[in-house]
């Protein structure tokens, strides 16, 4: 009995070598459908992630590295505060900070965007709509003042402005008049330190045009917004 009992235990455990010609187990269990299908798909997922997703970020961080000009310095605390209230006010729904490289907008703003310009500034607030202009040349274009009295009321500098009022970034005083707060104070430096790292570096953009003061202007007149 103990004999039989061996030999089907022998049979489970050692199962007849596959006969010649026929492919190995693994072989079979890689050229079964399921599994093509599967290495195809995890394959594609892990190329597309390198090649969409690492590799550019490798590349860009090196771009970044070799063009940020020497002068380029990251935001200080205030315009750091500035950047917060900026985001938490949503100014970015109706203004960009990205002059894309094309002749109209180039134009009407200055110099375009570059990626280093935007190194500590995140998430970027590039926008998507511009219900009024793009800022991202705004620093050195108005006095504090014109800043000030414009987020207190912008119809007092702009008649015709859509740009809703910021009173509460302003303290009242008690016999009249407005004060800026620290976060206006912080928003009003983050607005002039918008492309100052850029007109400092006098860094020449992709166009080949030479980048100075003049080109920061607003040109009202040129191409559709
Ligand atoms: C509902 C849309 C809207 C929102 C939100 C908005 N703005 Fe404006 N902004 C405008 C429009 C339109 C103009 C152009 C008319 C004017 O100068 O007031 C403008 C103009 C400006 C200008 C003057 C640019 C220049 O030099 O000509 C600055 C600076 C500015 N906005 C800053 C801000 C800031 C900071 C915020 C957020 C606290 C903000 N805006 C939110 C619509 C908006």
């Amino acid at each position: 009995m103990s004999g039989e009992g061996d030999t089907d235990m022998d049979a489970v455990q050692d199962p007849p070598p596959a006969p010649p010609g026929r492919p190995s187990r693994l072989v079979r269990m890689l050229e079964r459908g399921t599994t093509v299908m599967l290495l195809g798909g995890v394959g594609s997922l892990v190329l597309s992630f390198l090649a969409l997703g690492v590799v550019p970020t490798i590349e860009l961080t090196h771009q970044m590295n070799q063009s940020t000009p020497a002068s380029w310095k990251p935001m200080n605390a205030e315009e750091q505060l500035g950047f917060t209230v900026y985001k938490r006010e949503g100014c970015a729904y109706c203004h960009t900070t990205f002059v894309r490289d094309i002749p109209s907008d180039v134009a009407r703003f200055g110099p375009a965007g570059e990626a280093w310009e935007y190194r500590d500034q995140y998430p970027q607030q590039w926008g998507t709509r511009r219900v009024g202009p793009d800022l991202s040349r705004e620093s050195g274009l108005r006095s504090d003042a014109w800043h000030y009295a414009h987020l207190y009321d912008p119809r007092s500098t702009v008649p015709q402005s859509v740009m809703p009022a910021y009173p509460w970034l302003f303290q009242q005083q008690p016999g009249g008049g407005a004060v800026p707060t620290e976060e206006a104070r912080g928003l009003v430096a983050y607005l002039n330190y918008l492309g100052r790292a850029i007109q400092v570096s006098g860094a020449q953009t992709e166009r080949g045009r030479a980048v100075d003061g003049s080109t920061a202007t607003r040109n009202h007149d040129v191409g559709p917004r």
